[in-house]
This record gives structure tokens, sequence and C-alpha cells, in this order.
């Protein structure tokens, strides 16, 4: 079972979760309070550095106002760490038997990447009903989201991979995408020179891309 309880509230309030990258717990920390000064108060810190698991800790400890997750979770050390480091969700670009094991033993709720109808039964049978779908445009995009729609009528998803400002609102119209997920709010450039005021204004029109 997905702890629908717990996901729910962190994806539906707000439109667009930023999926970062960052090199230190500092960039992490200053990125946070800058997204969620303009409205994006969960955000998504990849393992994709070494700095993620320091930088999690840090945006938990001291930016209140943000819902640290963390993403590109591959195998359950991965999950308990980013749990360990205070993690509020884990995203996956896929689903083992390992991660749904290490899932159903966490409080955590676990938004996990699916895309093919057989995984996404598989995932039904699992009881998961929000699922992440990556990466979106190459993977069939709008068109394809669009077919499962009245096919799989139960499921949700998060897509994300080359969502960005010209498709996400396409992509929040239909029926079966509950939010998004993106990189583009945060770009590597606008970190690196510490220009967390425009990072702010990508986030303030993100944010507004729900209404
Ligand atoms: C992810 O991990 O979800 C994606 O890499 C983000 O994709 P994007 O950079 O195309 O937004």
């Amino acid at each position: 079972m997905q702890n629908i309880d717990r996901l729910l509230p962190i994806l539906t309030g707000q439109p667009v979760i930023p999926v970062v990258a960052v090199d230190t717990a500092d960039e992490g920390v200053n990125l946070a309070r800058a997204l969620a000064a303009g409205g994006l108060r969960a955000i998504e810190v990849t393992m994709r550095t070494p700095a993620a698991l320091d930088a999690i800790a840090a945006i938990v400890a001291d930016v209140p106002d943000a819902i640290c997750g963390a993403g590109t979770i591959l195998n359950p050390d991965h999950y308990k760490a980013a749990v360990k480091a205070g993690s509020k969700f884990i995203v996956s670009p896929g689903a083992t038997v390992e991660l749904l094991d290490t899932a159903r033993d966490s409080e955590i709720p676990f938004l996990p990447g699916s895309a093919t109808p057989s995984e996404l039964l598989a995932m039904m049978q699992e009881g998961y009903e929000i699922l992440k779908f990556f990466p979106a445009e190459q993977s069939g995009g709008l068109a394809y989201l669009k077919a499962l729609a009245p096919v799989l009528q139960g499921l949700k998803f998060c897509p994300t991979g080359g969502v960005s400002p010209d498709n996400a609102k396409d992509y929040l119209a239909l029926p079966n995408v509950i939010c998004v997920g993106g990189s583009w709010v945060a770009p590597k450039a606008l970190i690196k020179a510490g220009r967390w005021d425009e990072i702010t204004a990508l986030a303030a029109n993100a944010a507004g891309m729900g209404a």
C-alpha cells in the first residue's frame, strides 16, 4: 500500500515539484529558502551529488517552510539514508521489489516511477495510486498520459523529465496529472551565481501554474 495520506497533501500543495541537485548543504538551504519564498515549499533533492544527504538534513533543520524530499532513490540503502536525513517523501525513477518492501516498512511515503501498462498494473496491484511518469517527454508525453487516463482510471501521475514552462500547463490540465516535476525552477547557473531572487521569481511563476 502507498502512504497516500502523507503523500497527497505534499503533491497537491503546489503544481510543480522542483527537482534539484546541489553541491553543498548551503546551496540546498539557500535554494530551499528561495523556492519556498516563491511558493514552492516541497522540493525533491536528488541523490545525484555527494552532498545530497547533508543538504536534506540541513534543509530539514534550517528551512521550516520547506517540505524536503529525496529523489533519484535507486535502492533500499538510498531510501533508508534519505529517511534518516529527514526526508518527508521519497521519489524514484522506477520501482523494484526491494524498494517496494522498504516503502512498506517506512512511514515516509514513496512516489515510484512507472510507465508501461504492465508496470502500471503491477503497481496498482501493490496498492499504488500516484506514480511518477519518467522520463515524461521521451516516454510519450502528453499524448501517452492522455491515452492512459480512460483505461487506468484510478491512477494519478507526476510527469517529470522534459517538463518545462512551455508544456507544464498542458500536463497539469490532464485529468490524471496531479502535479509535475521539473528542474527548470532551479537552474545550475543561478544556483552557482547565488541569484536566489531570480529563483524565487521562477518559483512564483511555477506556483501560479495550477490556477
Ligand atoms: C528527474 O529526475 O525527475 C528529471 O531528471 C528532471 O527532469 P528535467 O531536468 O527535464 O526537469
